[in-house]
């Protein structure tokens, strides 16, 4: 079968490469790709929102399966387009993909089925939110509503700076129409931790569960980023948390797309925060999390086409879900800067280490080949991943290799894992 993946980070790169592992599948593209997944796939320089190019693509290279990654795509509508020229696609139509595309819509979402997360209102209108915050409690967390790389989330210590972020978000449009409407919500506290899952629109399976770091330095300081590493499976993530989450959470939010006529088919991601009264959640994605999907694929023992085809026939309930029973490190190389503003197109040298050691993988998340070379392409540029028997060994391992690899302005972040230490 050729299999079309649609995005151009380590998520991306990390699903090529168990894509590339399936035996149902001949041939791998890519749109657009980076240097990394060039090695699996043959990449076409198309956007990801160029959705009429990517159709046409798809339908050149009569590609039997599309597995969209990103989440712009997917808010915007591309399954469905895909769907309507008769191509197989991977991922929620448009009005299943809103669960992460409308914050407002999913705490709506959660409030109606009664699905643990923090209190909170809705605003369009700047004035109303304005006069909310007179009487609110503080610290309170300000979210855009729509997609916002991961940004648009404002965690305010004051009515002062609570009101600089409702102008920032709704006036000055800081993240565009994403601040159309925004949620005004309660501040939790405790453990994160993201489950992803498979779901078929009735049937769910979770991962295997893993933790982010979203801030740019050490010691969880600095700005939001789209994550520094992770780890995976959080220690965090107990028995006892699991059946909660599986009794009021997950199940619950698929009957309730269904419920809503918005079957949701693809990738559900659980950013759940285990608060003091019990797991709630902080925000759904309808993708693969990413450098999530770096530390939990590569221990997935399933093929990863049966599943994804298992999840667009409606047949998940029949299949084995299983993963390796040891653990994975993830540790982001950026760039000097990211996320406000760095250089690119620096040469990356070190990469063919990786081809010698088994368990160890070098996701590329912003690269691109300059003549032979590889060089630097983006803020995050390599997720370098290792497995260990134990997250202790898989976080010494990953930071061995992440030794392996040199460019100018590299950086990272020095503590992923160290929650570890605490569980
Ligand atoms: P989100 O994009 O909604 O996951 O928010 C990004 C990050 O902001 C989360 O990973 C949390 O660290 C933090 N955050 C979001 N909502 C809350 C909340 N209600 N209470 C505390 N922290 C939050
Ligand atoms: N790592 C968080 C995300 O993919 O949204």
């Amino acid at each position: 079968m050729k299999v079309l993946i649609v995005g151009s980070g380590g998520r991306e790169h990390a699903i090529a490469y168990c894509t590339a592992k399936s035996k149902r599948v001949d041939k791998i593209y890519c749109t657009p790709g980076n240097a990394g997944i060039a090695e699996y796939a043959e990449c076409a320089p198309i956007g990801a929102m160029e959705f009429d190019k990517i159709v046409a693509f798809a339908k050149e290279k009569e590609i039997d399966l599309v597995i969209v990654g990103m989440d712009d795509p997917l808010v915007g509508g591309l399954v469905d387009e895909l769907e309507a020229a008769g191509i197989r696609t991977f991922g929620p139509r448009k009005n299943a993909a809103i669960l992460e595309g409308s914050k407002a819509f999913s705490k709506d979402l959660m409030k109606k089925y009664h699905i643990p997360t923090a209190g909170y209102e809705n605003f369009t209108d700047p004035d109303k939110a304005l006069a909310y915050l007179e009487t609110a409690k503080f610290p309170i967390v300000l979210k855009a509503d729509g997609l916002a790389l991961g940004k648009g989330v404002l965690i305010c210590t004051t009515l002062e700076e609570a009101k600089e972020g409702v102008r920032t978000i709704m006036l000055d449009k800081k993240f565009g129409d994403a601040g159309n409407e925004m949620v005004i919500e309660e501040f939790m506290t405790g453990r994160e931790v993201s489950v992803l899952s498979f779901v078929d629109g009735s049937t769910i399976k979770t991962m295997t569960s893993a933790q982010d770091h979203k801030r740019a330095g050490d010691g969880d300081t600095g700005l939001n980023t789209g994550g520094m590493g992770t780890f995976s499976p959080s220690p965090f993530y107990t028995k006892e948390v699991e059946e909660f989450c599986c009794k009021y959470i997950y199940q619950a939010t698929v009957d309730a797309m269904k419920a809503e006529g918005r079957p949701f088919k693809g990738v559900i991601f659980f950013g759940l925060m285990l608060t003091e009264e019990g797991p709630k959640v902080l925000e759904y994605n309808a993708r693969f999390g990413d450098p999530e999907a770096q530390v939990v694929l590569p221990r997935m023992k399933n093929d990863i086409i049966e599943v994804v085809e298992a999840c667009i026939d409606g047949t998940l309930d029949k299949v084995d879900l299983q993963f390796e029973d040891n653990a994975a490190v993830c540790v982001v190389l950026a760039s000097e800067g990211y996320p406000v503003s760095y250089e690119k197109g620096l040469p990356i040298r070190g990469l063919e280490e990786f081809e010698k050691h088994e368990g160890y993988y070098c996701f590329h998340a912003g690269t691109r080949f300059d003549g032979e070379q590889i060089v630097t392409n983006g803020g995050r540029v390599l997720g370098v991943t290792a497995k260990g028997r134990d997250l202790k060994e898989a976080r010494a391992n990953a930071y061995a290799a992440a030794e392996w690899v040199e460019f100018d302005n590299k950086y990272m972040r020095h503590d992923i894992g160290k929650a570890i230490d605490e569980a």
